[in-house]
């Protein structure tokens, strides 16, 4: 329910306002608070960009996203970088609000945030132009070489990522837009990767579906303690304290031969069912999986080698936040789909989180069977600013 045409919402508020959906709130739809956004305000809705952290890391997921990554031009300085960050942050501050950009060229784009948010992340070489690799993360670096890996330069690695999300694409795309050009005289453009999720509003409050038609999101660690703990840098220096840190893998998923699967052996090789996401041992998508119950012939009911047994993780300080968004190209001519995840996770440290996971992963996963790393990136994500500030001042100022 709830769709209306441009022209039902332009006939008035109070149809728009009639029909409401459920606004941010936690993953655990249990939980989710009752609070409601009428679908006519969700162009009007904001994101806060000035606080001790930055948006787009906890923030409920908008619906559209871009990924860009820049790479910065050999003369760009730390007093460059400084210039580009108090230009890029003005013009996010301004665009996530409702507000035109400086000297935006189409200022009518810029006034429906849709919860636009802006978020900045450093790579690896951004702090070498910066001459201050002492102040890197020491997790954020290169990840290692996995077997799985058919990795392309077109989708990695990369200085600065703008990682761009509203519920709207056309305010994604003018964003982009806006802030590509404020980068220009800094940096280039490396690569940039453009995902969705379930429109804003179509199914309030559930987890999302991949395009392999799962539900994608269900053990992330749920908002509150369990969340602070795996996602921000609790102390330290200014540049590092209410920081964290992303991985970017673009992963290629096989639909083709996925089709080729029966329903049951797509659920054996996740460990969850396809229509509740409930695991092979339990009724509810939240209920805790069995990793001991046996089936009939004597194998574990969820199988050793599932993408579940593989990634599950019990301790809230090694969870990873995952925040992914489907990808869908253009098909070949014979109709090869060309579709996957940008799959996209925060977590306090790399080391100590993402990557044993992900090697076990890359060691064994049944998964791997239709899924394809073609692409991969890591970026520090320094800590917010208040108003009159800029993303980075804490690292370069
Ligand atoms: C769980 C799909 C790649 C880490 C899941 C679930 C699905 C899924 C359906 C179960 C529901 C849920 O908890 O969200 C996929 C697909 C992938 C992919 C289609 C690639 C195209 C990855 C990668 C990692 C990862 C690269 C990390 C290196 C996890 C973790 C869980 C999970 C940590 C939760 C495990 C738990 O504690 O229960 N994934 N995944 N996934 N995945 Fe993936």
């Amino acid at each position: 329910r709830g769709l209306l045409t441009g022209g039902a919402l332009a006939a008035g508020g109070a149809l728009g306002a009639a029909v409401a959906v459920t606004a941010a709130g936690s993953d655990d739809p249990a939980t989710r608070p009752a609070a409601t956004t009428p679908v006519a305000e969700i162009g009007l809705a904001v994101e806060p960009f000035h606080g001790t952290r930055q948006a787009g890391v906890a923030t409920e997921p908008q619906a559209h996203a871009a990924f860009v990554a820049l790479v910065l031009r050999p003369e760009t300085d730390r007093k460059a970088l400084g210039r580009m960050l108090r230009l890029l942050s003005d013009d996010a501050a301004r665009l996530t609000q409702g507000r035109p950009a400086l000297a935006d060229t189409e200022p009518e784009l810029g006034l429906l945030p849709a919860r636009l948010t802006v978020t900045f992340g450093f790579g690896p070489g951004f702090y070498r132009a910066a001459n201050l690799d002492e102040r890197r993360p020491p997790s954020v670096a290169a990840l290692p070489a996995f077997g799985i890996d058919r990795l392309s330069p077109r989708w990695s690695g990369g200085d600065l990522l703008l990682q761009i999300c509203a519920d709207d694409p056309l305010t994604v795309t003018h964003a982009q837009r806006v802030l590509v050009k404020d980068s220009r005289p800094f940096a280039t453009v490396a690569w940039v990767q453009q995902g969705f999720r379930r429109a804003a509003g179509a199914e309030p409050g559930r987890t999302q579906r991949n395009l392999f038609g799962q539900l994608d999101g269900t053990a992330n660690p749920k908002p509150g303690a369990p969340l602070e703990t795996a996602v921000w840098v609790p102390d330290g220096p200014t540049w590092l304290r209410d920081s964290t840190t992303l991985v970017v893998r673009r992963i290629s998923m096989n639909l083709e031969t996925w089709d080729l699967l029966g329903r049951t052996d797509r659920e054996l090789s996740v460990g969850r069912r396809l229509d509740t996401g409930a695991p092979l041992t339990g009724t509810d998508e939240h209920d805790e999986p069995d990793f001991t119950a046996l089936g009939s012939g004597g194998l574990t009911v969820i199988p050793d080698f599932s993408h579940l047994t593989r990634s599950h993780v019990a301790e809230d300080r090694l969870r990873i936040l995952r925040r992914p968004y489907n990808y869908d190209g253009v098909p070949s001519a014979d109709g090869t789909a060309d579709s996957g995840l940008i799959f996209a996770s925060y977590q306090a440290d790399i080391t100590r989180q993402f990557l044993p996971i992900q090697r076990r992963l890359a060691e064994r996963d049944l998964l791997n069977e239709w899924t394809t790393p073609i692409g991969s990136a890591v970026f520090a994500i320094p800590p917010g600013c208040s108003e009159g500030g800029w993303i980075g001042q804490q690292l370069l100022g």
